[in-house]
């Protein structure tokens, strides 16, 4: 598989700030990303960090001097041309005040001023020149020009002051810049897809509840693919994962509550992915207060009720994909229930095996259509497995 950047070309522009080593975990990133990464950088930039890092984490020469580098002299107008996105992080208030005014004194404005391509802007400053007039009125300016500003991010600076200027984390920000080319070149873009992910927890008492090992990563997975081709992602979950960036997160705990949110969510949806692993059960009576044991007298029983089959119940104008979570004939199972749920798609996966399925980073998938066509998957990331089925919802989209 390829990388979710490969063949998309990014500048990162880096401007003198304390956070401007972060800049370094940005680039590795976009580089781990396939992405090709050209690095331009403000003399006060190279004076908090070396642009011999850059060289080694992009294996490109970054662009420091506007008078020595890329010596044909137009180097930046080459930079700018190739680039598919620039990112400034980060962004100082001098850098953010130089791109509002088109002043181009160093390669970071000079290619700004340049670029034809999306602006991405994540600021880094103490709180109060973030806060200051000045700097306010160059952001207002430059958004109206449509440069997107990440963050910046609440808490502690470098002054010790807590308080709004901090810059985004790196993942934040690579997440972000991944959102914007997917908006601007994937095929999901202007699409609107709503996955779930996690096992339900269906109460016992306020303190236990039924549930399962589902640990939510192939749902975050599937948004996480489908954010990075343009989707707006809505993330029906009950898993605590750290949330993809450029995703909308919804929590919730029961199959109860999250069929009300799939059920609002799917009103203007494309596509439906249900990732979850919903419980088909739950406690006939749950408890209001904690059961004690020693009222138990030994043994406790717990009458189970059926749960709304959400993938069944919800229905609409959108390509319904559902799982299938077997331990035994896998494939008749799955064929059953892509019938029974009304699904165009099912991706059945053996939840018995050590090294797919529930909680590990890989699975081991079949991707079954409702013609009868089977699409036996080897073991990959479920990031690829992700890629693989929205390769499907895209062509089903086209129909
Ligand atoms: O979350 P991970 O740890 O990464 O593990 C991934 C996974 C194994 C959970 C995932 O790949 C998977 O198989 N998810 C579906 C789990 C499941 O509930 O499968 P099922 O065969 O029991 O249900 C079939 C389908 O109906 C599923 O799409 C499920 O979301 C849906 N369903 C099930 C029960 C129910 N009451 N309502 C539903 O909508």
């Amino acid at each position: 598989m390829t990388g979710p950047l490969s063949g998309r070309h990014v500048v990162l522009g880096i401007s003198g700030s304390i956070a401007a080593y972060k800049a370094a975990e940005v680039a590795s990133r976009l580089v781990q990303a396939e992405a090709t990464v050209d690095v331009a950088m403000t003399r006060s930039a190279t004076e908090f960090i070396a642009p011999l890092t850059f060289r080694a984490l992009t294996g490109r020469e970054p662009y420091t001097d506007i008078f020595r580098d890329g010596a044909e002299g137009e180097a930046h107008v080459e930079l700018a041309r190739r680039a598919d996105l620039m990112v400034i992080a980060p962004a100082s208030a001098t850098t953010i005040a130089r791109l509002a005014h088109g002043l181009a004194e160093d390669f970071v404005s000079l290619t700004a001023l340049a670029v034809a391509a999306p602006v991405l802007v994540a600021p880094a400053m103490d709180s109060q020149m973030w806060a200051h007039a000045a700097t306010q009125a160059n952001v207002a300016l430059l958004r109206q020009r449509g440069v997107q500003f990440l963050g910046p991010a609440e808490g502690r600076l470098a002054s010790g002051r807590i308080g709004a200027g901090r810059l985004l984390e790196p993942e934040a920000i690579v997440a972000l810049v991944r959102a914007r080319l997917g908006r601007e070149h994937g095929d999901l873009a202007g699409r609107t897809v709503v996955v779930t992910a996690g096992g339900t927890r269906e109460a016992i008492d306020p303190v236990r509840y039924v549930s399962n090992r589902s640990s939510g990563k192939q749902g975050y997975a599937l948004a996480e693919a489908a954010r990075d081709r343009g989707a707006d992602v809505i993330l029906i979950t009950t898993a605590s994962l750290p949330p993809p960036g450029g995703v909308r997160v919804i929590a919730v705990e029961s199959a109860a509550e999250m069929l009300e949110e799939v059920r609002h969510a799917v009103v203007a949806a494309d596509v439906l992915v249900m990732a979850a692993a919903v419980a088909d059960y739950r406690p006939a009576d749950a408890a209001t207060i904690k059961i004690k044991r020693a009222d138990m007298g030994g043994s406790l029983t717990i009458p189970l009720v059926e749960n709304p089959d959400i993938s069944k119940e919800v229905t609409g104008n959108f390509v319904k994909v559902v799982f299938a979570a077997e331990t035994n004939d896998l494939i008749d199972n799955a064929m059953r229930k892509i019938v029974a749920k009304g699904a165009q798609l099912i991706v059945a996966n053996d939840v018995s095996a050590t090294d797919a399925g529930f909680a590990v980073d890989d699975n081991r998938v079949s991707i079954l259509d409702a013609e009868g066509g089977q699409d036996d998957l080897p073991l990959m990331s479920k990031y690829d497995v992700s890629a693989r089925i929205l390769d499907r919802v895209v062509s089903l989209l086209r129909r």
